[in-house]
């Protein structure tokens, strides 16, 4: 298969480009492109039930999380081998270098696959491959978090988290994901307290559809060192001002919150009164390749809709590295990067 050939790097002193970014909340398996669907559709024999790329685009049209997690898991039957998920990543990577990404903090769904007969050293040696040239070959630095589908049992979470003892090494942390209303996260508890026993961080998705309770279990009882999306955490004002004092990043998603209908319109997005809140937020794309954004489209959409001005910009992506994991030397060294990218824009 022929890969997306590297861009130029995109950001030099005369061409400042897009702003240098962590991407903290992104789905590998959400940056499947219709043309790579179909590509591995064909690789691997699987037939998919749409005729052709233009057909599968015009089922992108969502009333909530599940009706996209329907299409999300369905197109996943495309994925099979090691080759098809360092493909998808290293399809993602090219991507993401052009959209300003210099760190890249990647979910992967391991039951969604492990369910279909693809092993997880299948998944994770596929996804490595890619991972480990992505410092060398596109300038991102990258984490894999393993998320568990909330939708599934407990038990199985645990049968999850120990199938990847062998592969721990290669995994930063573990996350919590798919249908949120109905599977609070005390559900983990369990499978959460051993991750971390094992050094490993801890996000959760909490607060996107699930009411702000959800944000607090996720907080109390799994102990997360960041909440993905938590943008209902807005209803409840106890929850703003711990999140607030205690510096809890939010990995926000303004251009999956429109599409899957959490919020009615981008201009109508919390993102300004989470910022004026005190939140630490970030601005992340989900599920890139159904949502019509990646990492920078993202940023551009919520300085058009909601009118934020550069340095609003800048906090959001300074916000991005604070939050990552990464050692302080690596973060000191990505926070230049904005100051030089503010000193060319204002120099050009
Ligand atoms: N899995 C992929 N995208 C998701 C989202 N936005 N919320 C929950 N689970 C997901
Ligand atoms: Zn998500």
């Amino acid at each position: 298969m022929t890969r997306v050939a590297p861009s130029p790097a995109p950001s030099s002193p005369a061409t400042p480009g897009p702003l240098p970014k962590a991407e903290l909340h992104l789905h590998i398996e959400g940056t499947l492109e219709p043309e790579l669907a179909f590509a591995l559709a064909q690789r691997n024999g699987v037939t998919l039930p749409y005729a052709t790329e233009d057909e599968l685009r015009r089922a992108y049209s969502f009333t909530d999380l599940q009706s996209f997690l329907n299409l999300y898991y369905a197109l996943m039957a495309v994925l099979r081998t090691e080759d098809d998920f360092a493909d998808l990543a290293h399809a993602y990577l090219a991507r993401a270098r052009q959209q300003g990404v210099r760190h890249a903090e990647i979910f992967f769904d391991p039951q969604a696959h492990t369910a279909r007969g693809v092993s997880l050293g299948t998944v994770v040696d596929g996804l490595s491959r890619a991972l480990d040239t992505a410092e060398e070959r596109y300038g991102i630095s990258t984490r894999l978090i393993m998320c568990f589908l909330r939708d599934e049992s407990a038990e199985s979470a645990l049968t999850t988290f120990e199938a990847a003892r062998p592969y721990l090494d290669r995994i930063t942390a573990v996350g919590l994901d798919s249908a949120e209303v109905g599977h609070p996260p005390t559900k983990f508890r369990e499978v959460f307290a051993l991750a971390r026993e094992a050094g490993l961080k801890c996000v959760a998705h909490a607060g996107e559809e699930g009411p702000p309770a959800y944000v607090w279990e996720a907080l109390d009882d799994l102990h997360v060192d960041r909440i993905d999306h938590g943008v209902r955490c807005m209803e409840d004002e106890r929850l703003v001002a711990r999140l607030a004092a205690e510096q809890v990043p939010l990995t926000v998603c303004p251009l999956s919150n429109v599409r899957l209908r959490v919020i009615d319109d981008l201009s109508a997005h919390p993102l300004p009164a989470m910022l004026d809140a005190g939140l630490l937020v970030t601005v992340n794309s989900d599920d890139p390749a159904y949502f019509g954004g990646y990492a920078d489209d993202n940023f551009t959409a919520v300085r058009d809709a909601l009118g934020l001005d550069e340095d609003t910009l800048r906090t959001l992506a300074r916000n991005s590295f604070r939050a990552a994991f990464l050692d302080e030397a690596t973060r000191a060294k990505y926070l230049a990067e904005i100051d030089a990218h503010q000193a060319a824009a204002q120099h050009r």
